[in-house]
């Protein structure tokens, strides 16, 4: 089993298809924005504020550093730039979560803590530049995926099963 990276832009669902894999097969999950927070002892939203964004990524670069010479057989979702790590494909399988922007958004605006997801994420507080953004990095994602997964109006379960499907492949 090699890792499996899901990779996708912010609220396409990657923290909650990760732990539905992993809820649905032996892979254990890690996330790197969790991994960040724990490290430094605050949200991701106060490292931007602080520190700035070159700092968090500086922290992403770290992180994909130990990924891929400590971690094996693991399942690991990724903040929506963690894609651009130079060892990305050293790492293990990528799985690209594709959306349209305008589901992404909606699929955020409409869950019970929809506030909050916003408000947590710096990137996403100008919904002009966050499309911008989109635009610029769907073409990236495409470009490092092995697998690409279009999660638009999909359950939970049929983005689960395909995962699970595609990935024994790269086994
Ligand atoms: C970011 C996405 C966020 C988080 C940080 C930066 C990005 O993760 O890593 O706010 O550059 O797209 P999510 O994709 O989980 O929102």
């Amino acid at each position: 089993m090699k890792n499996i990276v899901l990779v996708g832009f912010m609220g396409v669902g990657k923290g909650t298809i990760a732990r539905s894999v992993a809820k649905h097969s032996k892979y254990i999950n890690l996330d790197t924005d969790d991994i960040i927070e724990s490290m430094e002892n605050r949200s991701i939203k106060k490292i931007f504020a602080e520190d700035g964004e070159a700092y968090f990524r500086a922290l992403e670069k770290e992180i994909a550093i130990w990924l891929e010479k400590s971690v094996k057989n693991t399942l690991i979702s990724t903040g929506g730039g963690f894609y651009k790590v130079k060892n990305l494909k050293k790492i293990g399988v990528i799985v690209f979560l594709d959306s349209p922007f305008d589901a992404i958004i909606k699929r955020i605006k409409e869950h019970p803590n929809g506030k909050k997801k916003l408000k947590k994420r710096p990137l996403l507080q100008d919904l002009k530049a966050a499309k911008k953004l989109y635009d610029a990095r769907r073409p990236e994602y495409l470009k490092v995926a092995d697998i690409v997964i279009n999660v638009e109006n999909k359950t939970l379960q049929e983005c689960t099963k395909e995962i699970l499907k595609k990935v024994k492949k790269y086994d």
